[in-house]
């Protein structure tokens, strides 16, 4: 009994560990006007991140949109821990409303997860971007049950490498977030070809997911 109250306990604390800063998310976070998500799609490399975590768990990461018959998917691809290659498909959400074109989200679907956690939502907004070179993105999570929230920032390029006047542009939305630059984790697109290659769907890396309380 001790042993299962001892894991329950860790298990608890180890998804309460992701949610760092109080209260709920930011209200009205300003995101790109007028919006055009097809000059969005296809393919970016994030050079940059930002997540209120602190967790580094992986580089290489490649967003990859794909546009099929049933709707408009993200592939999210990276290398976890310097070993394995592996990929989350979620399905983007179109807002209805113009004025809340970038105002994106994307749900993941987990047939073997528990009922509640089958399919989970999260926001992802684009801040800013050109379309040809930067885009700046955001996700937040709110856990009720401890009242705190948990940010991420992806910082994309078109190319590898991001130039300067681009990045620059790219890290303007942080300010209105309170994030400082300075804390942006540089993403290692050199390396590559790790030793594994998952062909099957993980775990989403960069969203956090709350406890949920019914
Ligand atoms: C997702 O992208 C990765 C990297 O490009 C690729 O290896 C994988 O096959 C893609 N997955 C799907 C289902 O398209
Ligand atoms: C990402 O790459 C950097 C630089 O090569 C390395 O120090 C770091 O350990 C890598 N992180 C992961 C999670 O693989
Ligand atoms: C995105 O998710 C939020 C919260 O669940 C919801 O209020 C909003 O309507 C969703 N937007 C779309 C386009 O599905």
């Amino acid at each position: 009994m001790l042993k299962i109250l001892i894991l329950f306990v860790l298990s608890v604390c180890s998804v309460f560990g992701y949610f760092t800063l109080p209260g709920d998310c930011p209200k009205n976070v300003p995101v790109k006007e007028e919006f055009r998500l097809a000059s969005f799609l296809e393919k970016w490399y994030q050079t940059h991140y930002y997540s209120t975590d602190g967790q580094k768990l992986n580089n290489c990461s490649v967003i990859q949109w794909e546009t099929t018959r049933t709707g408009i998917y993200l592939n999210q691809s990276r290398v976890d821990r310097g070993l394995f290659h592996r990929y989350t498909i979620g399905k983007l959400e179109i807002p209805p409303r113009i004025e809340d074109a970038a105002r994106l989200n994307v749900s993941f679907t987990f047939p073997d997860a528990p009922r509640r956690l089958t399919v989970r939502r999260y926001p992802f907004y684009v801040l800013a971007t050109n379309y040809n070179y930067y885009a700046t993105v955001y996700t937040c999570e709110y856990s009720p049950l401890i009242d705190k929230h948990f940010i991420y920032v992806w910082i994309l390029s078109r190319h590898q490498i991001l130039n300067d006047v681009s990045k620059e542009l790219a890290i303007k939305p942080l300010s209105a977030l309170r994030i400082d630059p300075k804390n942006l984790v540089k993403d290692d697109l050199s390396k590559c070809s790790p030793k594994y290659f998952e062909d099957m769907q993980a775990e989403p890396m960069t969203f956090r997911y709350p406890v949920p309380i019914h």
